[in-house]
């Protein structure tokens, strides 16, 4: 028997994907649909972002800097999606989120894995959030993975080194656990390759878009968080606002922004 002709249906899974948006609340209330549909998009948007990132830490491993580029843009071009998807849940009011807030009981994005899993790759690494997840879980698993590999910094550093520029080799070797500290030494690298190298000059522009774009969502999700819920404490069991604002501009890739006023 011959296997049935792929549909739209068949292939994107719709009648599975229709069935995974389902309401805690009575009723429903009518604004959990919105509530569970906008996390899950992000969810996947999370889920193409990590596969780009990979990508990108690929190129650069194997020194292809335009094609690196052109993932980075797309990149940053999900990232303003996704920034922009924030005016919708604005649209819900504190008092309609409050209709089913309580069903959240403890759950909060928090707890996503694909965002922490994003944060590792860029550097920003804790074995908090790794314990949070459920040992053996697939979440849990993917995190571990992640926390153990190299940051898109640590790709860049050795694609420059690649490039011919003497990036000293503690830098290189540098432990992918650790947080990613401003250096003079990569800053005078850097300062020389704005100067004069405008191909990679470029690509460093592209990593400083990426790293105000995370900013960006961090300001606009923590503004979003204190006109619906105030000051109140978090589903997940932070402060709440106060908590998120200590995350608010602080930058991926010091480097790149302190040699601006040295240029
Ligand atoms: C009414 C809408 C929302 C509210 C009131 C809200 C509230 C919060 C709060 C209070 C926190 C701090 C952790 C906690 O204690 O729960 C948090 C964290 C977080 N939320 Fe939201 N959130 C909303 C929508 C979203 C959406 C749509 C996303 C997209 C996935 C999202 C992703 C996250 C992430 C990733 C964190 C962890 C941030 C970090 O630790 O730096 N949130 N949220």
């Amino acid at each position: 028997m011959t296997d049935p002709a792929v549909t739209y249906a068949s292939y994107l899974k719709i009648d599975e994907l229709l069935t995974l948006q389902q309401p805690r609340s009575q009723g429903p209330e009518h604004d959990e649909l919105l509530f569970i549909v906008i996390h899950q998009v992000y969810e996947l948007w999370f889920k193409e972002l990590l596969h780009e990132f990979d990508g990108v830490r690929q190129l650069l491993d194997d020194g292809k800097p335009h094609r690196a580029q052109h993932t980075l843009k797309r990149i940053l071009t999900i990232l303003k999606v996704m920034v922009a998807q924030l005016d919708i849940l604005e649209t819900m009011t504190p008092l309609e989120f409050l209709s089913f807030r309580e069903r959240l009981e403890a759950a909060s994005g928090f707890q996503s894995d694909q965002f922490r899993q994003i944060e590792f790759l860029l550097g920003v690494k804790s074995q908090a959030a790794l314990r949070r997840f459920p040992e053996g879980s697939r979440a849990s698993a993917a995190l571990e993975r992640r926390y153990q590999e190299p940051t898109v910094w640590d790709s860049f550093l050795r694609y420059l080194s690649k490039e011919g520029y003497a990036v000293p080799p503690p830098h290189l070797a540098r432990d992918v656990v650790a947080a990613i500290e401003p250096s003079p030494e990569l800053q005078r690298i850097l300062v020389s390759v704005y100067k004069d190298d405008t191909k990679n000059a470029e690509l460093c522009e592209r990593l400083v878009d990426l790293d105000e774009g995370i900013q960006e969502w961090r300001y606009r999700h923590v503004k979003m968080v204190e006109r619906t819920i105030g000051a109140k404490s978090g589903t997940g069991g932070s402060a709440g606002a106060a908590y998120l604002q200590q995350t608010v501009g602080r930058p991926l890739f010091p480097d790149l922004w302190q040699i601006r006023s040295q240029l």
